[in-house]
């Protein structure tokens, strides 16, 4: 994903099945104008992306699956491929920590999946971030440099293109205890010199780092001013239509700002 554009990315999580996620998506359709600085990206559950992949405007909003199983065909009870997502959406989620501590998703999984998506043209973002306690430890920058190494090993530069990094402090999620600017400053920086030292600086420089965690429309313009950080990856705040358009607004005002600048 090329830096030009701020990517905001609804994660509705298991939330709105296909009917309400169909009325909701209406519901933004008014509220939020197609804009050249701003790729809005939605992510239902799996049952609603192919509704919503017919009603949507596709100037107006991208699909993100929340997840998808890394093998393309065969005997795996229950799971959804991304071959069966390729041209439904056009970005995958890939290592939520909701996906690593609950289903307890490994690297090795996670990094199965990057590879999938991208197999599958469809770009991955790859949610990244440490726990409280590893915080706590001053582990920050040593779990992300991990979780980076983890989940792109086999990865090439030109496949780097395609994909996003979120960072997701654990602690953060749905917690309303958003993190500091300063401390996404020093992670999102962290995180471009970890991409430096695997790809070289030009990967380093082309590569869209997003923040995730209680982001809200009040909070939302802090992190868009971090120049390290070029989207918002946002969960709670994205259900409620009037927040999550502003949030879209403050997206929109700052790639102006930028541009102005
Ligand atoms: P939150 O979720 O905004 O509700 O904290 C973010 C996420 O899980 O991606």
């Amino acid at each position: 994903m090329a830096r030009d554009k701020k990517l905001i990315v609804a994660n509705w999580k298991m939330n709105m099945g296909v009917h309400e996620s169909s009325l909701y998506l209406h519901e933004l359709s008014r509220m939020i104008q197609p804009r050249r600085d701003v790729e809005v990206v939605l992510a239902p559950e799996t049952l609603a992306l192919q509704t919503l992949s017919v009603q949507i405007n596709h100037r107006q909003f991208k699909l993100a699956a929340q997840n998808f199983y890394w093998r393309d065909h065969g005997a795996f009870t229950g799971e959804v491929s991304a071959t069966m997502l390729r041209g439904i959406v056009q970005y995958g989620l890939v290592g939520h920590s909701e996906r690593r501590n609950i289903f307890h998703e490994s690297d090795k999984d996670i990094r199965a999946k990057v590879q999938a998506a991208i197999r599958n043209n469809i770009k991955p973002i790859l949610c990244i971030g440490e726990t409280a306690s590893e915080r706590a430890w001053g582990e920050t920058l040593d779990v992300i440099n991990d979780q980076l190494i983890g989940g792109l090993a086999n990865i090439t530069s030109e496949e780097l293109e395609d994909v996003t990094i979120a960072y997701e402090p654990v602690w953060a999620i749905g917690s309303g205890q958003n993190a500091l600017p300063y401390d996404v400053t020093i992670a999102a920086r962290g995180i471009r010199s970890q991409i430096k030292h695997l790809y070289g600086a030009k990967a380093a420089e082309n590569i869209a780092i997003l923040y995730g965690g209680s982001v809200t429309a009040e909070s939302a313009a802090d992190y868009l001013a971090i120049p390290d950080v070029d989207g918002l990856l946002v969960g709670g705040a994205s259900l409620d239509a009037h927040i999550f358009s502003e949030i879209v607004d403050k997206a929109h005002s700052k790639s102006t700002v930028v541009k102005k600048g």
